[in-house]
């Protein structure tokens, strides 16, 4: 087995994070270490695996003692400090005692203080079994490793709720500028207000809803302005992207767009959406694919940060009454990139963003002003 091949595919165990840390009467020692885990529960023991080039592997060996500091979200800079050689590892941060009188870094989120039962080697590296001595824990979210990046951590039941409390939100539960207390989203939904609160970060940046100083949360009213704004940007990154990619697109990419224009166009039958979330969906993949042919991802990400679907679910989505017109407008905008035509991709591109302003702009005049 090929190395860079094992590591690559062994980046796929997701880990949580952890600092080893240890010392040897007046010197301090610390690692970086994910390969950590806990081994049994009767009695308390945990295993960590360290490479016995590193300094801290011999003083583990010599102290026979180590602590797990386990990393919280927040703390990918220590990571990269600690998996760093340096004659100051513990530059900068902060630490006390433990109970063994091992250096545990105070911010960790859990400390568990081992002494070595027993040293087994394998390959490179040192497998140190550990009696646990003393444990604490504190309260956050842990800092992840996957793929060689670090990362966060999110509980599937969190996306679950957000999903439901999308739902509500978009299915006009609560009034435009209605207040959103915690609790009573919590107890609509049925859930702890944990997790309603992670609903409700979620949902502000997706501008549903916005935090207001003196109200708390509030339901972001939809109005002409917020619309007209999120078609012009979108119609701004899609002007600047054809300027770079006419020309420069090949076959497979323009039958890609055409793929997913037929796909889209397939929901809009005559002047009704057939299935509004799935249209909303293949329109989205459309422009989104559109845009990515610059091969910009910030460019990329910036579209995704617009909030169009929201824009969309909430004023299109109101009636499945529609228009041909939209999927003549795309049709248009994607011959002319087919075509290599600047100008016709660009007249496209403009009919297309007018006909979306115009249309929110009479379904929000319909409902009073906002929605
Ligand atoms: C996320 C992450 C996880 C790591 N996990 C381990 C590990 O489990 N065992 C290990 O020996 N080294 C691991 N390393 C590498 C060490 O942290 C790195 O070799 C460190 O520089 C060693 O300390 P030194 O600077 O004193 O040589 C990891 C590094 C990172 C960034």
């Amino acid at each position: 087995m090929d190395a860079a091949h094992f590591r690559h595919v062994v980046g796929h165990l997701a880990s949580g994070v952890t600092v080893i840390t240890t010392d040897t009467g007046d010197i301090r020692y610390g690692m970086t270490a994910s390969s950590v885990t806990s081994l049994s529960a009767d009695p308390p023991m945990m295993l960590a695996c360290l490479n016995n080039s590193v300094p801290t592997a011999g003083a583990v060996t010599s102290s026979g003692r180590y602590a797990v500091n386990v990393l919280g979200d927040g703390q990918g800079e220590l990571a990269r400090q600690f998996a760093s050689p340096s004659t100051d590892k513990f530059r900068g941060v902060a630490v006390h005692p433990g109970t063994l009188g091992l250096p545990l870094l105070s911010d960790a989120l859990a400390h568990i203080e081992c002494e070595v039962a027993e040293r087994v080697t394998g390959g490179t590296h040192t497998i140190f079994l550990g009696r646990v001595r003393s444990a604490t824990a504190g309260n956050g979210q842990p800092l992840t490793y996957f793929r060689g990046g670090l990362g966060r951590f999110a509980f599937a039941r969190d996306d679950e709720v957000y999903g439901r409390a999308r739902e509500l939100v978009l299915s006009r539960a609560y009034a435009a500028d209605e207040t959103l207390p915690l609790e009573d989203l919590a107890e609509r939904l049925g859930v702890d207000q944990a997790a309603a609160f992670y609903a409700l970060t979620r949902l502000s940046s997706d501008a549903l809803v916005r935090r207001d100083a003196d109200r708390g949360y509030v339901i972001a009213p939809l109005d002409v302005r917020t619309s007209d704004e999120t078609f012009d940007a979108r119609h701004a990154i899609e002007l600047g992207v054809l300027s770079i990619i006419i020309g420069a697109t090949t076959d497979d990419e323009i039958a890609e767009l055409r793929r997913r224009f037929d796909a889209m166009a397939a929901l809009l039958v005559g002047e009704r959406f057939v299935d509004f979330h799935g249209y909303l969906d293949a329109n989205y993949a459309l422009h989104e694919y559109l845009v990515s042919l610059a091969r910009n991802p910030l460019l990329t990400a910036t579209f995704g940060r617009l909030g169009i679907k929201n824009v969309m679910t909430r004023s299109f989505g109101v009636t499945p009454e529609t228009s041909q017109k939209f999927v003549e407008a795309q049709r248009h905008l994607i011959d002319g990139v087919a075509a290599r035509d600047l100008e016709a991709a660009r007249r496209g591109a403009v009919e297309y963003c007018e006909l979306a302003k115009q249309r929110v702009r009479e379904i929000i005049a319909a409902a009073g002003g906002s929605i």
